[in-house]
């Protein structure tokens, strides 16, 4: 085990406010290393993570928290977290305020004041995606130049295999401060992965925050993109694939990340957009139409599906990306929903949904063979080995089906 040491030689304990996706990736790399004290607002997520129980269902921090016993304790209050840590990561949501189209920062924000009402010596490391110039509004309003925004790129439901394979370390803040970070991260990933094949990148804190947002735009922009050229190849009767294939072999496009889909969803690509358009203003046309392209795109699937005659069975919810599991804002649950809300019936085959009280009138079943014998249309976004024999019912816009 490594303890970290500040300049004049105190060991140093990190702390972690938020035991969500990003804090329990953080806490799963950084605890194979050093002593990680948690704290989340979520009383059972606490008394789960308190029993070595991952509340998460993330099969890549599965099997390190199988594997290791790591050294984490879950603290009895965030005053303790705050009075035990030297190094405090935030790993909050920033949701999106729907009305001023600004990322909600309350949270990370009372947080902050908290840690700085009661101790003056700690560094704090904000890990959520922000507005730009947040960070910096927080140094200049305490006067305090500890906090650093080092924003996160991992994707769920691969957040460990991202976390110890990154291919950029974006540290926005004072220089030395952000290389002493760095050194923390960098020991742990090469520990866990003997992986140094990536960038470190020291920024100001406004840059560092654009280069999430914007990433994060461009990812949403792709998906848009390539949905755009499946939508007029259909309506042309020609082959989406091939036209994609296609272009992406040219290097500077790249055959990665190019499947149309239903849409863009999960917790941070659509509120990153509509946060990094409201930033811009409406003069950055590209940016602002992202939003509108992926809502347009989400409305031709539903008509389609509308008019398709029969019952319809949805196989999985989770979102565009076939390595996550999440369902969090999911294309395909808009999409769903609003067959529901058309009168159509709607049959699902999810097994990760526990509380099925947020599906009204969708009919839940146990497998996908139940899913085949009740509908006539299985729907899904992504194509997976399992459905090769419904072939001939299925509705995807998957690459691998069109
Ligand atoms: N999910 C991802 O893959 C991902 C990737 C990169 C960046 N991000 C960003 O990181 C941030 C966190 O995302 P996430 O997916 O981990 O969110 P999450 O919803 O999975 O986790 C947030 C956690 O914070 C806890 N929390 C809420 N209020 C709290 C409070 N006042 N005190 C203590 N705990 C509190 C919640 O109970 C929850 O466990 C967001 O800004 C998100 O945009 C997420």
């Amino acid at each position: 085990m490594i303890s970290i040491k500040n300049e004049v030689g105190y060991f140093m304990n990190i702390g972690i406010i938020g035991c969500g996706v990003v804090g329990l990736a953080n806490a799963t790399l950084l605890a194979q290393n050093y002593k990680v004290f948690l704290w989340d607002i979520d009383v059972e997520k606490r008394k789960l993570i308190a029993n070595r129980i991952l509340p998460l269902d993330d099969n890549s921090l599965y099997e390190i928290w199988l594997k290791y016993d790591l050294n984490y304790e879950m603290c009895s209050s965030k005053d303790s977290l705050i009075d035990l840590s030297d190094i405090i990561i935030l790993a909050l949501p920033t949701d999106l305020n729907k009305e001023s189209g600004n990322l909600d920062t309350n949270i990370i924000e009372t947080i902050v004041d908290d840690i700085l009402n009661q101790k003056r010596n700690t560094t704090i490391i904000i890990r959520s995606t922000v507005p730009i110039g947040f960070t910096r509004s927080l140094i200049d309003k305490y006067k305090y130049v500890r906090i650093l925004v080092m924003p996160e790129f991992i994707r769920e439901g691969n957040a460990y295999i991202d976390m110890v394979n990154p291919n950029r370390i974006i540290i926005g803040g004072e220089i030395e401060l952000s290389k002493n970070i760095y050194y923390l991260y960098r020991d742990a990933i090469a520990k866990a992965n003997k992986n140094e094949n990536y960038k470190l990148m020291i920024m100001q804190p406004d840059e560092a925050e654009a280069v999430k947002l914007f990433s994060n735009s461009y990812l949403a922009m792709r998906v848009a993109f390539f949905n755009e050229i499946d939508y007029f190849a259909k309506m042309n009767d020609l082959s989406t694939k091939r036209i994609i294939d296609a272009v992406c072999e040219d290097p500077r496009i790249g055959n990665i990340y190019n499947s149309p889909s239903f849409g863009y969803g999960g917790y941070c690509l659509p509120k990153d957009v509509i946060q990094t358009a409201k930033l811009l203003g409406k003069d950055a046309v590209l940016i602002n139409s992202i939003h509108t392209s992926n809502e347009i795109r989400k409305l031709r699937i539903i008509n389609e599906l509308d008019s398709l005659e029969g019952t319809i069975g949805f196989f999985r919810l989770n979102e565009e990306k076939k390595e996550t599991k999440s369902i969090r804002y999911s294309a395909t649950v808009d999409i769903m929903r609003e067959l529901v809300r058309r009168g159509r019936s709607v049959y699902l085959f999810e097994p990760s949904i526990v509380e099925k009280g947020n599906y009204e009138k969708v009919i839940f079943v146990k497998s996908l063979d139940e899913l085949n014998s009740n509908c006539d249309v299985i729907v899904a976004d992504r194509i997976t080995d399992e459905l090769a024999q419904y072939k001939h019912k299925i509705y995807s816009r998957d690459i691998d089906c069109i």
